[in-house]
């Protein structure tokens, strides 16, 4: 994997708040000076961004595929030398499998979570291999969670939408390989951020969460590294555990299968 250190443009989703906002901003002050955009839904947000030098690019993620598609032809446009992206924006939502679930409410987190970066990244992908091909470092970095690999049964299907993503994430890296296109995978713990207003709990979590400082410099220490996964916390130790002893697993059964994509 490059390092961050070796891109030029980069696209942050989910700029306006907590995680990606702290990466946009440290990524913009690297001494590499990469143009950073920063997209999300609230455009006020964007402006207070625009103050330290992020471009903003307001888009609501959960859209029909048409839209995805001219935000990303749009972005590329603007920005041939697009080379980086960092998938932040995301919900959290608790269901009660007892009680009522909102099926909407299911979809729409799967959409923001899942679907919206799958469809971005897929629209994507061919400038990538245009850009790869001239010998240019391209990363895609996705932010799963560490209820991706052992889920919390308050946000049943966030979880879900999170081991989702992990998965597919695992499958495009070695799908990618050849084009030489890099995919990253930054796994959090329980991180200080805006993610649990929507539930009330933010109080009550903010007693165990990573302060958003700390996880910031790991995560920029890992992403200057070149690392494929970036997790710290209780994250790094569940992902140690559990999801590590499959990756050799993983490389020997996907060799022969990717023989034959090729
Ligand atoms: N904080 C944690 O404990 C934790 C743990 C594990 C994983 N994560 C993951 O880390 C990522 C960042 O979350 P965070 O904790 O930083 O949460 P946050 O502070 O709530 O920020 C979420 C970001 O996602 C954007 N977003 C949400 N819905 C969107 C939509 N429909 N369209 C476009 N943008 C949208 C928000 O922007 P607008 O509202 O302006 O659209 C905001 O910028 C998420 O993928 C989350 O699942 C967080």
């Amino acid at each position: 994997m490059p390092s961050i250190l070796d891109s030029k443009c980069i696209l942050v989703t989910g700029a306006t708040a907590g995680i990606g906002r702290a990466l946009a901003l440290e990524i913009a002050k690297l001494p590499s000076k990469p143009k950073v955009i920063g997209s999300g839904r609230r455009q006020d947000r964007l402006d207070q961004l625009s103050e330290a030098g992020i471009e903003g690019m307001q888009l609501d993620v959960n859209a029909d595929r048409e839209t995805l598609k001219k935000f990303v032809d749009n972005l590329v446009n603007k920005n041939p030398d697009l080379d980086t992206i960092v998938l932040c924006a995301g919900i959290q939502r608790q269901f009660n499998f007892q009680k009522e679930v909102d099926l909407d409410a299911i979809s729409l987190e799967f959409n923001v979570n899942y679907f919206s970066v799958v469809t971005t990244i897929t629209y994507l992908i061919p400038h990538f291999v245009r850009l790869a091909a001239t010998g240019r470092k391209c990363s895609i970095i996705t932010v799963t969670s560490a209820l991706s690999v052992i889920p919390m049964p308050l946000v049943p299907n966030y979880c879900a939408t999170k081991a989702a993503l992990h998965s597919y994430t695992m499958s495009l890296r070695a799908q990618l390989q050849s084009a030489n296109i890099h995919v990253a995978e930054i796994v959090p713990p329980l991180v200080e951020s805006e993610l649990h207003d929507a539930e009330g709990t933010t109080e009550r979590l903010s007693k165990f969460w990573m302060p958003l400082d700390e996880f910031t410099n790991t995560v920029m220490e890992g992403l200057k590294k070149g690392d494929t996964v970036v997790a710290a916390g209780n994250a790094k130790t569940h992902y140690e555990q559990f999801e590590q002893p499959k990756e050799a697993i993983f490389a020997q059964t996907t060799k022969a299968l990717l023989q034959n994509l090729n």
